[in-house]
């Protein structure tokens, strides 16, 4: 299916048409200090979609300096916490009321089925404020019953500051929304580096935070590239603290930026590669259908992906082939076809990643079950469409098993009993997400407890909310977001002490 004019949303035009996407500075929209601009593309045909300015380290520089002066001495942290959060609120109305701009924004851009960006990313979006909307007026201190006489101590948690939020691709808005929210919520202000793949969503996220009210420079949007723009914001002196979303190697870069330059605070959501148990005593058919929608959910660009299902011995044919059969049935097309269930991956660099994992598994062994290559299909040749695929017969210490292939790729893994699913679960550099499929209650909380993992999904899998923690174990990440758990990512503890003594 070719997108027609007709089916684009006629605001979207309007944002895509009228000149290069400026960066937003201060509450300016202005271009880069360089005059670079650089493409994004629609990953169903490979089109162009619009111009972008290429921020590089002369535009991070004016937006951290912008930042600055909205937090020592400006309007938000000064703010009463009942404004603040109105203003997030009213963030939220705001992006609701252009949800479908939003929507196709994102599957222009990302790729993914328009039912989907609708759904999730959209929706959990909207809520995603709206939860942090409510904790400017919740974020307290302690009064502390020190051991010293006439002394009264008591704790403030404070905005950590300025903080560089650099966030990826397969969830562009979201992604940005699980960063922006807690921060300003916390009294932060924020310079937001979307991905060079997605950048359009968060451009328009920072318009409506100029239209929500919220003031100048507590919201700077630069668009470029990780190695110039990503890079300048977590070597930047002034920035407190940087939260990142991507590949481990990037965050290593960034802890090593971090300790190069000023120290700042850095909160990580690395990758994964989540063990989906399935026990023999499960109710098999919410577990084989969960097994397979655990990695073929966003076409497996997802970090909490179920990329190695494992499968207790006896029923391991059966529901390898059940996940097999879904992969099959599944409708692969153009994101804004609303029938479509996988879309195309996001570039042909991740489509040639994923292409050479699906090659590399027959060479260590494991058997294709379903796909194992690009989509047939004449109009899905200029795409980057990559079938649903299986790879049976696959061990633990395979590389397709060990690392992350960030596409719908799944090894199949057979295991005994619980004591060798729990060790096999375990014996992998990450640790972001688990699911446990089991009757068995005694069971499914043991091997809860064993599994070294931030989030355990127990016969359901994939769920996040905005009230509960998320991050990963290991090479996973540091620091946790969602919930009380990210307001501590951006907050500092101030501990005051206060003689009570008559002189
Ligand atoms: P990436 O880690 O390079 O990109 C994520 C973000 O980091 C983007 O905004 C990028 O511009 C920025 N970045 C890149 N280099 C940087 C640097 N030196 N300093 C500061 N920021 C920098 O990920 P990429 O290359 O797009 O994808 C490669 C793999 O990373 C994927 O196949 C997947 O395995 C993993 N990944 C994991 C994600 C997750 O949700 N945990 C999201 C995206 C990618
Ligand atoms: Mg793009």
């Amino acid at each position: 299916m070719v997108m027609t004019a007709r089916e684009v949303d006629p605001r979207v035009q309007a944002f895509l048409g009228g000149g290069p996407k400026r960066l937003l500075i201060g509450g300016d929209f202005v271009e880069a200090a360089s005059g670079k601009t650089f493409a994004t593309h629609d990953p169903a045909t490979g089109d162009r979609l619009a111009e972008v300015a290429e921020g590089d380290a002369a535009d991070i520089d004016r937006a951290v300096q912008a930042a600055r002066r909205a937090f020592d001495g400006g309007p938000w942290p000064a703010m009463t916490a009942a404004e603040r959060s109105r203003l997030i609120w009213r963030l939220a109305d705001l992006i609701e009321e252009r949800s479908e701009v939003f929507a196709q924004l994102e599957t222009l851009d990302n790729g993914k089925p328009l039912t989907v960006a609708r759904r999730d990313d959209v929706g959990g979006t909207v809520e995603y404020f709206r939860y942090y909307a409510g904790w400017p007026t919740k974020i307290e201190g302690a009064t502390v019953p020190v051991s010293v006489a006439d002394t009264f101590a008591y704790t403030l948690r404070q905005p950590v500051g300025v903080c560089g939020q650099i966030v990826p691709w397969n969830y562009p808005l979201m992604m940005a929304a699980w960063k922006v929210a807690p921060a300003l919520a916390a009294g932060c202000t924020v310079v937001l580096k979307p991905a060079e793949q997605t950048p359009l969503s968060a451009i328009l996220l920072g318009e409506l935070c100029l239209e929500a009210g919220i003031p100048p420079g507590v919201v700077n949007v630069v668009t470029g590239y990780g190695e110039t723009a990503g890079a300048a914001l977590a070597a930047h002196p002034h920035v407190d603290k940087v939260a990142f979303t991507g590949s481990s190697e990037v965050g290593r870069l960034i802890l090593r930026a971090a300790s190069q330059s000023n120290l700042k605070k850095v909160s990580l959501e690395l990758g994964g590669k989540s063990p989906n148990i399935v026990f023999a005593d499960a109710d098999m058919d919410a577990a084989r259908e969960g097994a397979a929608a655990g990695i073929f959910y966003n076409m497996g660009q997802d970090c909490t992906a179920g990329s190695r299902v494992f499968v207790e011995h006896g029923i391991y044919d059966d529901v390898a082939q059940f996940i097999a059969d879904q992969a099959a049935k599944l409708r692969v097309g153009p994101g804004f076809d609303e029938a479509t269930e996988i879309g195309p991956l996001v570039s042909q660099e991740q489509l040639d990643r994923v292409l050479g994992y699906i090659e590399l598994g027959p060479g260590e062994g494991a058997r294709i079950l379903s796909g194992g290559g690009r989509a047939e299909g004449a109009e899905l040749q200029k795409g980057f469409f990559v079938k649903p695929t299986v790879l049976a017969n696959a061990r633990n210490d395979m590389r397709v098993a060990q690392e992350e292939i960030f596409g719908p790729v799944v090894s199949v893994i057979p295991f005994r009993d619980v004591e060798d699913v729990v060790r096999q679960g375990n014996d992998i550099a990450y640790g972001l997400g688990a699911g446990i499929w089991t009757k068995n209650l005694a069971k499914a909380h043991r091997v809860a407890s064993a599994l070294r993992a931030g989030t355990v999904w127990v016969n359901t899998y994939g769920a996040t909310d905005a009230a509960l923690p998320f991050g990963g174990f290991k090479e996973s990440g540091h620091g946790r977001e969602m919930g009380f758990e990210a307001i501590h990512l951006y907050t500092e503890v101030k501990s005051v002490w206060v003689n009570l003594a008559e002189s």
